[in-house]
């Protein structure tokens, strides 16, 4: 076996969790490739967020079909939070009988193992191994191939207590386990040492770090990442409006390295929508929490999540989160529309007619398009540092402000991981564009 292919599905930690897959599969001496048609090892790490998502992964699988009857030697491997939903491996297995490996995400990281199985069987049967453990133990020994330079994503804790009652990652990523202060430090220090110039810490609520292990806070932890003595950017998400804490709110103020910009989903502006979703905070704290962003951070950039169609959203509701949309004035927010899914409780409320969600996602799209737009107009003129982070065509570079605003410039693919000043020129359909101001 030469070569390995990943196809990554869902949010970022997934996309890092695709970082230690690759780490195992180099650990064993394959080398990424980005075409299917090469690849011995193919694996699809998957998403059941929404049933777009699944319906997506679902098409793509089943493309695969000629392949592998062409060349039955390849291995395909399916993993991820698709997997891990009650009998939806069997199911799985099923409807696409040419699986070799089905991994859950409990035990991700015995996917090694699992392939040494499938080899070591005489006729290659296919293997189903997805475990069902709220608290599966961390292996801090994972090897990771980063593929994000000059970012890297550094998982602070796995799972979700929360159980809002529209969402399926409690059920699919297990309880919240936090990992020790001391080994996220480390791994930052030796990130940092090795040249990456941004961290991003990953949880799915962030601010309920350390309740699990005790005697240890998120406060604590970003307390540790500002004492270390280097010019880089810390980014996290995602936070919960329900405890992020003023404390916090300060301490990223106050700290030159941590980025100016938060990610607090709101998901609903109606008392009534967020009591039902069991999100445990009201609309008057979540704007109170805005101001209090404000107070210490006036050009704080804060993007959010908002769901429209939610089980029983009247015309009040969405007006409602209209009119929150419109006073908070996010940065950029992610707008979704509700998807019912098996096993939570807001699958079994009844449901919203299709075209009201539509009506509704298209109107809130269009205002948070146009306040993203104005927000945009603010920056022209100005200069803003920016860390270089890709060059997606031939001296065209990418990067973001502190806020979290993607820029694009022209500049040569050797500035990537350099922190560059830019004066924004233009902005086009909410994008940013700029030229390198000259220092000397
Ligand atoms: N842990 C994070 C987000 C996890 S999922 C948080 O608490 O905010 C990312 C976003 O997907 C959520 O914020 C929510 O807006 C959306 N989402 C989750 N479940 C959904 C569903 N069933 N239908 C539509 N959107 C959903
Ligand atoms: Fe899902 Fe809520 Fe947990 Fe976020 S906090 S992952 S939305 S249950
Ligand atoms: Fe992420 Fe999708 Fe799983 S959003 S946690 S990959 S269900």
């Amino acid at each position: 076996m030469n070569y390995y292919y990943i196809e990554t599905f869902g949010c970022q930690m997934n996309v890092h969790e695709s970082e230690k897959i690759a780490g195992i599969l180099s650990s064993r001496g394959l080398s990424a490739t980005d075409n299917v048609n090469l690849a011995d090892v193919i694996v699809f790490n998957t998403c059941c967020i929404r049933d777009t998502a699944e319906k997506k992964i679902e098409g793509n699988i089943g493309e695969l079909k000629a392949l592998k009857r062409a060349s039955p030697e390849k291995i395909l491997i399916v993993s991820g939070c698709m997997t891990q939903q009650k009998g939806r491996a069997e199911a799985l297995k099923k409807r696409f009988p040419f699986i070799d490996i089905i991994l859950g995400t409990a035990n991700q990281y015995e996917l090694g193992a699992e392939l040494d199985k499938l080899c070591a069987s005489p006729k290659r049967s296919k293997r189903v191994s997805v475990r069902f453990d709220d608290r599966p133990p961390i292996d801090e020994s994972v090897p990771v191939t980063r593929t994000s330079y000059p970012n890297a994503w550094v998982n602070i804790m796995y799972g979700c207590n929360n159980f809002c009652t529209y969402c399926i990652v409690p059920y699919v990523r297990g309880r919240e386990r936090s990992r020790d202060k001391e080994h996220i430090i480390a791994e930052i220090r030796t990130l940092l040492d090795s040249g990456y110039k941004e961290i991003t810490l990953l949880g799915q609520n962030v601010d309920s770090y350390g309740s699990d292990i005790g005697n240890v806070t998120f406060y604590d932890l970003l307390k540790d990442i500002a004492k270390i003595n280097a010019k880089f950017r810390l980014r996290f998400m995602t936070s919960h409006p329900k405890d992020l804490s003023e404390e916090v709110i300060k301490i990223i103020a106050e700290t030159p390295n941590f980025c100016n910009n938060i990610h607090l989903p709101v998901q609903s502006g109606s008392d009534r929508i967020l009591k039902a979703m069991n999100r445990k905070y009201t609309r008057k704290r979540y704007l109170e929490l805005i101001e209090t962003i404000r107070k210490y951070m006036p050009n704080c950039g804060i993007t959010s999540d908002i769901m429209v169609g939610f089980p029983g959203e009247t015309d009040e509701d969405f007006a409602d989160t209209m009119s929150l949309t419109s006073s908070v004035r996010f940065q950029n927010a992610f707008t979704f529309v509700y998807s019912p899914r098996a096993g939570t409780p807001a699958a079994q409320m009844e449901q919203i007619p299709k075209e009201i969600k539509k009506e509704r996602i298209t109107a809130l799209v269009a205002l948070q398009n146009r306040i993203s737009d104005e927000i945009s107009a603010d920056y022209l003129g100005k200069t803003e540092e920016i860390l270089a982070e890709d060059a997606p065509e031939e001296n065209v570079l990418v990067g973001r402000t502190d806020t979290g605003r993607l820029v694009r410039f022209a500049g040569d693919r050797s500035l990537i991981g350099s922190f560059i000043n830019v004066k924004i020129t233009k902005n086009k359909a909410s994008a940013l564009f700029g030229e390198i101001v000259n220092n000397g």
